[in-house]
């Protein structure tokens, strides 16, 4: 296997999105992960973003090694607004982080980069750690817009203040999601490399430290390649973080 030469000082991060799967049953997957991570002890932080609604029970399995996450959230702290969530709530769940930005939530429901920031801002005021998304789609990427649109979402999409503890980027193409389509190692590199120079201008040391995860289609069998590119920091993985066996292998770049 390659040794590991990017960005050694950063550790990396590992976070599964379940999206809208997960119920009562899948708990045993989790389980399964967290006794996998203890006897492994992969070099890098584990994180679930469950549904909201296994949060507390998976909170309640007091696992170690594997902290858990929201996948969206209000942000304001609480009132008139049915069916959401704020980012307080998700933390008094056993939240430790939240993802903000996630493209199907740009695309389903119309999140603005403006929406987005002052979602982030929840999180940091709840003292949680916001896991931004950014990524262009085929259309964009064939335009040859990719870096411009990437670049945009950054700027639009984070606070004036945030350090490396508490913001961390995901770059997703928005075709690499689900697909199993993902970008040539050159164009993560690419991408990477542009985020961390814009994060570095604009937040000096904290932003050299901040992990940039890279996420769409990440799996067992591409994981350890991707984890290699310079400027990528863990990654942010959906379909394959549902069985403990996929999510795993994922980690195998890490063990
Ligand atoms: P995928 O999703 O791994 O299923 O492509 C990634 C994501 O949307 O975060």
């Amino acid at each position: 296997m390659a040794k590991r030469q990017s960005t050694p000082k950063i550790k990396a991060l590992v976070a599964g999105n379940w999206k809208m799967n997960g119920i009562g049953k899948q708990l045993g997957e989790v389980r399964k992960l967290a006794s996998a991570i203890n006897r492994k002890k992969p070099n890098a932080d584990v994180m679930i973003c469950p549904p909201a609604t296994l949060l507390t029970r998976m909170a309640a399995l007091k696992l170690k090694g594997v902290a858990l996450g929201g996948q969206d959230c209000h942000a304001d702290i609480e009132g008139a607004h049915t069916g959401d969530i704020s980012a307080e709530m998700l933390k008094e769940a056993g939240a430790k982080a939240v993802i903000v930005g996630h493209s199907e939530r740009r695309a389903d429901y119309g999140e603005s980069d403006k929406a987005v920031r002052a979602k982030v801002e929840a999180v940091h005021r709840a003292g949680m750690m916001a896991i931004i998304c950014v990524g262009e789609s085929l259309k964009q990427r064939r335009a040859g817009e990719t870096l411009k649109i990437v670049k945009a979402q950054l700027r639009g999409s984070l606070p004036a203040v945030c350090i490396a503890k508490n913001t961390v980027i995901a770059y997703e193409p928005v075709w690499a999601i689900g697909s199993g389509l993902t970008p040539t190692i050159a164009q993560v590199e690419e991408v990477h490399s542009a985020l961390r120079s814009a994060l570095v201008r604009r937040f000096d040391d904290e932003g050299a430290k901040m992990r940039i995860l890279y996420g769409g289609s990440v799996k067992p069998a591409n994981a350890n390649e991707l984890m290699l590119v310079p400027n990528v920091n863990g990654a942010l993985v959906g379909g394959a973080s549902l069985t403990a066996k996929d999510f795993c292998g994922i980690l195998e770049a890490y063990f």
